[in-house]
């Protein structure tokens, strides 16, 4: 799965090498059909040995070359999630590729539930750290060369980046969160007393994705940033049920927002 029929055939299509790969999650897949991504080389997932096509509703997976805010990237519009059942090599799939193909940093996004009661709906949140909950791990089996068999994960999410993010925010008179994301599989939500949990352990979002994917961009040796789209307050904090239908809409509201800030993000996009 971290199959090289995958890389030739992501090689024989793509233009060229990008700097950064961005991971589009609810709420940016717009960014996707951008002017910037239509004058762009699309590669659907059909057409790459081993992806399947997604599950969920709307859009195809599929990957843009393009030429986005004066550098090269990828944007990848879906992701394999585990709770849809796909093994952990395929969830992780495209961070494998993206090393090989030699992209030196990927933006993974998604959308998640705050903790945090001092976060708010809509407002979006740079990882700091994250805590893996998922029960198990990317990198479990085989090592995959030439990465490390114990790969460290003291700064995951790199720091410069951060920075450069805050920076970003405050130009666009954005308010960016800080704070740890925990992952698990879904695809239930949380219990409200699974979040009284979690908060103890020092998580301020929660969602179903991005944490396997930060392992193996790290152990591929590239340089991570995250943030998550607060799309709604975690089970229990408010006397409410949580609906996917909610989170959907939060994370439209706040696409205007988000993209600004990914826009700037990759403009000035610290070497
Ligand atoms: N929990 C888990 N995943 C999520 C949530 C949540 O509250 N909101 C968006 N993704």
């Amino acid at each position: 799965m971290t199959s090289t029929e995958a890389l030739q055939a992501v090689q024989a299509r793509a233009p060229f090498v990008p700097e950064l790969a961005i991971v589009l999650g609810s709420g940016l897949g717009a960014l996707a059909d951008s002017p910037e991504a239509k004058a762009g080389r699309s590669i659907s997932f059909t057409e790459i040995p081993g992806y399947p096509a997604p599950t969920v509703a709307g859009h195809g997976g599929r990957l843009v070359f393009c030429e986005f805010e004066g550098r090269k990237v990828v944007l990848q519009a879906g992701r394999f999630h585990f709770y849809e059942g796909h093994p952990m090599p395929l969830v992780v799939a495209p961070m494998r590729l993206y090393g090989r193909l030699g992209v030196k940093a990927v933006l993974l996004t998604n959308a998640a539930g705050a903790l945090n009661a001092g976060f708010g709906v809509g407002e979006l949140m740079a990882l700091t750290d994250h805590i893996n909950l998922f029960g198990t791990n990317p990198l479990i089996g085989p090592n995959v060369e030439p990465g490390t068999r114990f790969p460290d994960m003291t700064a995951v999410y790199d720091p410069v980046f951060r920075a450069h993010l805050q920076a970003c925010a405050r130009q666009l008179g954005q308010t960016l969160r800080e704070g740890v994301y925990l992952g698990l599989t879904g695809p239930s939500y949380e219990t409200p007393a699974e979040i009284r949990a979690f908060r103890v352990l020092g998580a301020d979002a929660v969602g179903m994705s991005t944490v396997p994917e930060a392992i193996v961009a790290r152990q591929e040796g590239m340089r991570v940033a995250g943030i998550s789209c607060l799309c709604n307050m975690a089970a229990g904090i408010l006397p409410q049920a949580l609906t996917h239908k909610e989170v959907l809409e939060a994370g439209a509201a706040a696409a205007g927002r988000f993209e600004a800030l990914v826009r700037a993000f990759v403009r000035g996009l610290p070497e």
